[in-house]
């Protein structure tokens, strides 16, 4: 059965006038889940460099983030509407949501917590998987780590995280890379905002996480109560109310909990 509050992703029913959230299928099942492998990358090369950073400014405000308001980020006011903005922009209909112009709720609370303990990031090295806005890696840059690398598959969210860190004068290397085989490339702590929102995308992070942690690093996550986070394999850390978009989750507050990956 679906957790009750998962309404994630986003997904739509095809055409614009019918556009609003449905329930994703409760099993999906992807090519990767098949063993296909599809090509990671998602919006890339379709644009210039130059062009990725024009939509970026032209389709979203700088501003603070609702529960991490030190951190001000590129974000978009409205999903749907950018969606098809940037299916239009891209010439295709296969394009991802636009995950990096709004800041998820377990981001959010991750942000927030690597921001009020500093000392979990200070001087370590740090990767922020599946980055989506950038906003925890920020917060991980803000609080001191010696070094802070983004990762993403989608080419508007690596602009993203370079624009946005750039407007809070910390510096994130934002790379084009699925690190999702290995074991967290050299990072002494790995942070994972919100990524437990669909089966597959899950059934990849948990074993890169775990493989993370059985080589040392600390692994922490923010999550809102997905449907796919295996929760007896955690230790909750802090639990916060954050403010969402109503549009995408259905609700305007979203209970967060930041959990460090003990078993
Ligand atoms: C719900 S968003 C969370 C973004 C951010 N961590 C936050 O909390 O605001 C999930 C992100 O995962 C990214 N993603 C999906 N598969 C990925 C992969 N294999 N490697 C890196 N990022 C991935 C998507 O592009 C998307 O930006």
């Amino acid at each position: 059965m679906r957790h009750p509050e998962d309404r994630y992703p986003p997904t739509r029913t095809p055409g614009p006038a019918s556009t609003r959230l449905v329930e994703p299928s409760a099993n999906p099942v992807t090519p990767t889940e098949a063993g296909l492998r599809e090509d990671p990358w998602v919006n890339g090369d379709r644009l210039t460099s130059a062009e990725y950073t024009e939509f970026i400014h032209a389709q979203t405000a700088v501003g603070p983030t609702p529960f991490v308001p030190e951190v001000q980020l590129h974000l978009a006011a409205e999903a749907f509407e950018l969606w098809e903005r940037t299916e239009r922009e891209l010439g295709g209909s296969d394009t991802p949501p636009p995950f990096w112009a709004f800041a998820w709720a377990g981001g959010q609370a991750l942000a927030r917590y690597v921001l009020d303990h500093p000392a979990v990031v200070a001087g370590r090295r740090v990767l922020d998987v599946a980055a989506g806005s950038g906003l925890v890696a920020i917060a991980a840059a803000s609080s001191g780590a010696l070094r802070v690398q983004a990762s993403e598959i989608d080419r508007f969210a690596v602009t993203a995280i370079s624009l946005n860190a750039a407007i809070n004068a910390v510096s994130v290397t934002a790379e084009l890379r699925d690190v999702l085989d290995g074991d967290g490339l050299d990072a002494e702590v790995v942070l994972a905002g919100d990524v437990f929102y669909e089966r597959p995308m899950a059934a990849r992070v948990l074993p890169m996480l775990s493989r993370a942690r059985a080589r040392g690093a600390r692994v922490l996550v923010g999550d809102p109560g997905r449907m796919y986070l295996p929760r007896a394999r955690f230790t909750a850390l802090a639990e916060y109310e954050v403010p969402v978009v109503a549009a995408l989750e259905d609700t305007e507050v979203k209970t967060s909990t930041v959990w460090e990956l003990t078993t």
